[in-house]
C-alpha cells in the first residue's frame, strides 16, 4: 500500500502512522501536513526515512495535493482544524481546511481512483440529553448515536466537519470515490495538543496552575484511547464496505467532573482542587457512541478498556515529556485567560 496521511502530524494522525510503521511494515506512509499550531514535526521525527516522508503542505493547495495523490493508492484524511474553542474565535481556518480541504482531497481520489478513508468526529450529531434527565436514566433505545441519527452539528468546527462528511456523501454517490467515512468520540492519549481537556489540566497541575472546569462539568464525552482510533480506522480501510459509515467508540462515558477529580487523584492532589470557569456557548451535554457495526461487521474491539489505567498512561507521557509541551504553556493558558476560561 502506497497510503497518503493528512494531518499525519497532529495527535491522532501522527498515533495512527506510528501504528501503522509498527504494524504493518509493507505499507509506505507519505504525510502531507501544514505544520499548522497544532501539528508538531517532533511527533513522527523518529519514524522520517525510508518508509515514511513528510511533505510540509496545505491540502488545500490543489497543485500539491494532485502530484501527491498522483503518487499514492490510498488516502487516510486527518487534516483539520479541530478545536472546538477556536473555532467560536475565528471560524475561518475552520472553513478553509475542512470544507474547502477535503473537496480539494475529494477531487484528487476521483482523478486518480483513490481508496480514501475519512477521518470525522461523532460531534455531526449534535448532542444527547443528560442520562440523568432522560426516563429511566436512558437505559432504552435510542439513547445513543447511531448511523441513522440526524446530523445537526453545534459549533462552526462540528458544523465544518459536517459539511466535510457530506461532501465525502456527494463524491462516493455521484462520482464513486472509493470511500469511507469513521465517526468517533473523544480520543485521549500521548502527543494531544494542551489545548484540550486532559492534556491542558494535567499541564496545568504539572506547572503549578489550577485546573479549569468549564460550566458545572456535568457535561458527558465518550472517551476512547487513541490507539483504539488507530485500529479502527486500519479495521475499515482494510475491511470496511465503500461507501458506508461507521461510528467508533468504546464505551467510555464520562463527565467532565469525574475524570477531572481521577485526574487530580491519580496526580496526587485533593479531588476538589480545580476552578469552575465561564462555560463554553453552545456546550453540548453529551456524546456516545453506538459501534455496534463496526464491532460486528468488521470485529473491531477496543483494548483500552480500563480508563484509570490509560489516564495513568497518559499522564506518566505529559509527566515525561514535558519538552514537548513547556514551551507552548504560557501562550495555551494565555489564550484561555482572555475568553475568561
Ligand atoms: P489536531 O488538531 O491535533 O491535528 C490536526 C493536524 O492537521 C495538524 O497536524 C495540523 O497541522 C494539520 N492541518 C490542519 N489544517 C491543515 C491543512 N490545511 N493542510 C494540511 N494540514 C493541516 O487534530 P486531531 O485531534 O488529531 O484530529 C484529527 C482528525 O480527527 C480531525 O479531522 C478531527 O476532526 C478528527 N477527530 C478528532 C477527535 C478528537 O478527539 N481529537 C475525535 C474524532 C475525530
Ligand atoms: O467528540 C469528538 C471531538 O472531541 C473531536 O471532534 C474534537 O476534535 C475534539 O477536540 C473533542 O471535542 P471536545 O470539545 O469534546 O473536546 P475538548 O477537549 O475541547 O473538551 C472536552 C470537554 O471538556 C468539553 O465538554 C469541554 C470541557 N473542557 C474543556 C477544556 C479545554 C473543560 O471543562 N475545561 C477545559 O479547560
Amino acid at each position: 500500500m502506497k497510503l497518503m496521511v493528512t494531518g499525519g502530524a497532529g495527535f491522532i494522525g501522527s498515533n495512527f502512522v506510528r501504528y501503522v510503521y509498527n504494524n504493518h511494515p509493507d505499507v509506505q506512509i507519505t504525510v502531507l501536513d501544514k505544520l499548522t499550531y497544532a501539528g508538531n514535526k517532533a511527533n513522527i521525527e523518529d519514524l522520517l526515512g525510508d518508509r515514511v516522508q513528510l511533505v510540509v503542505g496545505d491540502i488545500c493547495d490543489a497543485p500539491l495535493v494532485d502530484r501527491l495523490m498522483s503518487q499514492v493508492d490510498t488516502c487516510v484524511h486527518f487534516a483539520a482544524e479541530s478545536h472546538n474553542d477556536n473555532s467560536l474565535i475565528d471560524p475561518s481556518p475552520f472553513l478553509h481546511s475542512n470544507v474547502v480541504g477535503t473537496y480539494t482531497l475529494l477531487e484528487a481520489a476521483r482523478k486518480y481512483d483513490i481508496r480514501f478513508h475519512h477521518v470525522s468526529t461523532d460531534e455531526v450529531y449534535g448532542d444527547l440529553p443528560l442520562r440523568e434527565d432522560l426516563p429511566g436514566h436512558g437505559e432504552g433505545k435510542g439513547e445513543k448515536f447511531t448511523t441513522q441519527s440526524r446530523y445537526n452539528p453545534s459549533s462552526p468546527y462540528s458544523s465544518t466537519k459536517a459539511a466535510s462528511d457530506m461532501l465525502v456523501h456527494g463524491w462516493t454517490r455521484s462520482f464513486k470515490v472509493r470511500a469511507t467515512i469513521s465517526n468517533c468520540s473523544n480520543n485521549y492519549g500521548p502527543y494531544q495538543h494542551i489545548e484540550k481537556f486532559i492534556p491542558r489540566q494535567i499541564t496545568n497541575i504539572l506547572s503549578g496552575i489550577t485546573p479549569k472546569l468549564y460550566g458545572t462539568g456535568k457535561n458527558v464525552r465518550d472517551w476512547i484511547h487513541t490507539e483504539d482510533h488507530s485500529r479502527a480506522i486500519w479495521t475499515i480501510l482494510t475491511k470496511g464496505k465503500i461507501g458506508e459509515t461507521y461510528l467508533i467508540g468504546a464505551n467510555g462515558e464520562q463527565d467532565n467532573k469525574t475524570v477531572l477529580e481521577l485526574i487530580l487523584k491519580l496526580m496526587g492532589k485533593s479531588p476538589d482542587d480545580y476552578e469552575q470557569v465561564k462555560d463554553r456557548p453552545g456546550h453540548d451535554l453529551r456524546y456516545a457512541i453506538d459501534s455496534t457495526k463496526l464491532r460486528t461487521e468488521l470485529g473491531w474491539e477496543p483494548q483500552f478498556t480500563d480508563f484509570e489505567s490509560g489516564l495513568k498512561h497518559t499522564i506518566d507521557w505529559y509527566t515525561a515529556h514535558e519538552d514537548w509541551w513547556q514551551a507552548e504553556k504560557a501562550a495555551v493558558e494565555a489564550k484561555y485567560a482572555k475568553q475568561g476560561q
